[in-house]
């Protein structure tokens, strides 16, 4: 178990593998003393001499320099001159703050934060650091979890009002952490729309470097996710710290180097355009933010993110089972597509071995392209006269499960819902609505409007049967603007977009836990571990393309585990990138995710068919190991012309390795590869070829991988231990 233990002014939190270290300094102020590999001692105190900076007088309180000092949670306004976590504002207009310790406190019980996604404990305990400002009247309850299973802690920020003055929050993160003195290498995902999450490594030096969303969701274009590195540390050695923010809205997430060259991280809801009034009484809850350390390189890192997905972050039924293998109808016929048709393609499908069909966008109001219909979530009799429960039947008597595509959080401004609300939609008075592929944002910060919302699907839900929804989400923020918020509350207007997108899905999941649910913005545009507490997989990107995802893939695969991640086969050429790649390839690449497919199968050859089938069949027989196996990352394609990651079994009985090569070479040997995770003196049968092999050949040696001719060749193979 984890253990937690507090002294009169050093408090150890530790599990058998890491220890995270603060000391309360005399005055009161709490400060980050260690975090990394676990300590032996519980009350090593020869730390307290690393933060042993001489006062020289420059604005120091009780005897010590707050400019200098690795406060837990720095404050704006009163001499620690660097960004701070916390900006609080009181009535008189003027921003200062000032926490000083006031207990420790040991809960045996995780609860859940209120209105918000977080991580589950299995009988871990939660530190509650309570700080207090008395000027203020402002209390902060600091809040950490460490985890035993994994190296992660989760850490999150309560701020009570209990003085006289109303507060205004401006900055609140829900993490700050000062890490040793020393160089790092600091890496970040960002992207755009079929691009998601590429990564981007570069020296940290003095100054800021961060990344952040202020579009209403953590978005296409970053991801709330930071990790500073030695700069030595590669896939498999050297020490990372990784930072993640359980949440799905706006974010910051980046680290500044001080003068004296100390790195502090910093991970939270971004202060852009935000604001939160506190009258007395009333409090705010931060979400909450996850820190993971390693001392094996990023794989070390990406094992302790996938064990806390797995362990403490998704929930329900379907958290540690099979997913089901599906088609899409979205890139076999788009709009296109009647009662008939899609039955024919079920038929097909079921053929094949596919145990789900989904029935995506436009089978509702009068959607035949994008221009209409969303918020009329009544079906279109033109495309399907019989509705939708005829159709589930239709699937389920093929043997498979039926599923629907939902965009509930928009509107179109052609629409019934619009013409009856116009006011429902996020807008600025006087303002022309700003239209992202024809649609407007609902105003989920109104009650009302989430009312509605959870019943458009519910109603669904409860009158057909469905057996999985996929939840769409295709534009960002404009005209923030609520017409239920006071002219004071606006900026909280996003946050509580959240919350009130949070609450919807809470009540969903709870009332259909039948249901599978797979989220999904415009592709990958809100992959982060708040949808994920609600939904355990996403559609990891809109580009299918297989040499593309090789990318995807693996740099969402640094936090996010393969059961998460949704991933198709589709047509050639691609829709996306026009690229033609083998059948066998784009197997290979999306059978390593929730596995599926996304074409017109009724437009294959019978060979084609017969390919698919067989992949479907060998997905079944190792899906367990593909889901929920420990995956390695083996050669990254941001470095080269290949590709290859290796999932090891939980129980180490089996492995199944994955290569990619983009652009075929003339007159080379066979790429060899020197795998990772095996038992030294196993013997392991490669079971596409009868080879066997020690385990130490592997690891220390490598396999040869024979490619076919041709650019986007690819094998996996399936190694069994004997
Ligand atoms: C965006 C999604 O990413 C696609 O998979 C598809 O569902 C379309 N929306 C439908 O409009």
């Amino acid at each position: 178990m984890s253990e937690l233990f507090i002294s009169k002014d050093l408090i150890h939190l530790r599990n058998k593998r890491v220890s995270y270290l603060m000391h309360i300094l005399p005055g009161g102020i709490p400060i980050h003393l260690y975090y990394g590999k676990r300590l032996e001692a519980m009350e090593p105190r020869s730390l307290l001499r690393h933060h042993a900076i001489p006062d020289d007088g420059t604005f120091s309180v009780q005897g010590c320099s707050l400019d200098h000092v690795p406060s837990e949670y720095p404050s704006f306004g009163l001499g620690d001159l660097r960004q701070g976590a916390l900006t609080v504002r009181r009535g008189d207009g003027t921003a200062s703050c000032d926490l000083r310790f006031v207990s420790a406190e040991i809960d045996t019980e995780k609860l859940p934060l209120k209105g918000l996604p977080s991580t589950h404990a299995n009988g871990e305990q939660t530190l509650r650091l309570i700080l207090k400002d008395e000027l203020l009247g402002l209390t902060a309850v600091l809040r950490y979890s460490l985890f035993d299973d994994c190296d992660a802690i989760a850490r999150s920020v309560e701020l009570i009002n209990d003085g006289q003055d109303t507060l205004s929050v401006e900055r609140a993160m829900s993490l700050c952490l000062s890490l040793p003195t020393r160089s790092y290498d600091i890496l970040t995902l960002a992207g755009a729309w079929s691009r998601e999450r590429e990564m981007f490594r570069r020296p940290m030096t003095m100054g800021e470097c961060s990344v952040g969303s202020i579009k209403g969701a953590s978005s296409l274009h970053t991801s709330p996710f930071v990790a500073m590195m030695t700069p030595e540390t590669n896939e498999h050695l050297g020490e990372v710290y990784g930072f993640a923010l359980v949440y799905s809205g706006n974010f910051y997430a980046g680290a500044q180097v001080d003068p004296h060259r100390t790195p502090q991280v910093m991970i939270g809801i971004h202060p852009d355009g935000f604001g939160w009034t506190l009258e007395p009484g009333e409090s705010f809850q931060t979400p909450e933010a996850i820190a993971v350390y390693s001392d094996q390189g990023l794989n070390g890192m990406s094992a302790q993110f996938h064990t806390l997905c797995a362990k403490h972050v998704v929930r329900g039924k379907f958290a540690d089972q099979p997913r089901p293998i599906l088609l899409n109808n979205w890139e076999a016929t788009y709009f296109n597509f009647n009662h008939e048709r899609l039955v024919d393609l079920a038929k097909t499908a079921a053929r094949v071995g596919v145990e789900l069909f989904v029935l995506d966008d436009g089978w509702f109001g009068k959607r035949d392209d994008d221009t209409t219909s969303l918020g009329d979530w009544f079906v279109d009799t033109n495309k399907l006269p019989n509705g939708l429960t005829p159709l589930a039947n239709d699937v389920h008597a093929l043997g498979m499960k039926f599923g629907l595509w939902f965009e509930p959080e928009m509107i179109s401004p052609k629409s019934k819902l619009y013409e009856a609300h116009p006011d429902w939609a996020l807008h600025i008075d006087g303002r022309t609505p700003i239209e992202a592929r024809n649609q407007l944002t609902l105003d989920l910060s109104r009650e009302d409007v989430c009312e509605h919302v959870y019943h458009a699907v519910a109603d669904i839900l409860a009158a057909n049967p469905i057996d999985y929804v996929k939840w769409d989400m295709n534009r960002h923020f404009s005209n923030i603007g609520s017409s239920s918020l006071p002219a004071h509350r606006q900026r909280e207007l996003p946050h509580r977009y959240m919350l009130g997108l949070y609450s919807v899905l809470e009540r969903l999941i709870a009332d259909f836990p039948d249901v599978l649910f797979e989220s999904c913005s415009s592709g990958g545009g809100r992959f982060d571990l708040g949808m994920l507490n609600y939904m355990p997989q996403t559609w990891c990107s809109d580009n299918t393309d297989a040499y593309s995802r090789c990318r995807i893939q693996y740099s969402t695969s640094l936090v996010f585990p393969s059961f998460a991640i949704g991933s198709h086969v589709s047509a050639v050429p691609n829709h996306q990138t026009g690229r033609i790649t083998p059948l066998s390839t784009r197997g290979n690449i999306a059978r390593s995710g929730c596995f599926g497919y996304e074409l017109d199968l009724n437009s294959l050859t019978e060979e084609e068919l017969a390919e698919i089938s067989q992949q479907i069949k060998d997905v079944k027989a190792i899906r367990e190991t593909l889901l929920y196996g420990r995956f390695y990352r083996l050669l990254s394609p941001y470095e080269g012309n290949d590709t290859a990651w290796l999932t090891v079994a939980q129980d180490g009985s089996e492995a199944v390795f994955t290569y990619e090569r983009a652009l075929a070479q003339s007159y080379t040997n066979p790429p060899v590869v020197r795998l990772c995770g095996l038992e030294a003196d196993a013997a392991y049968r490669v079971e596409e070829t009868g080879e066997i092999y020690g385990g130490d050949q592997l690891m220390y040696s490598g396999i040869s991988v024979p490619l076919k001719w041709g650019d986007h060749s690819s094998a996996s193979f399936l190694l069994r231990k004997i």
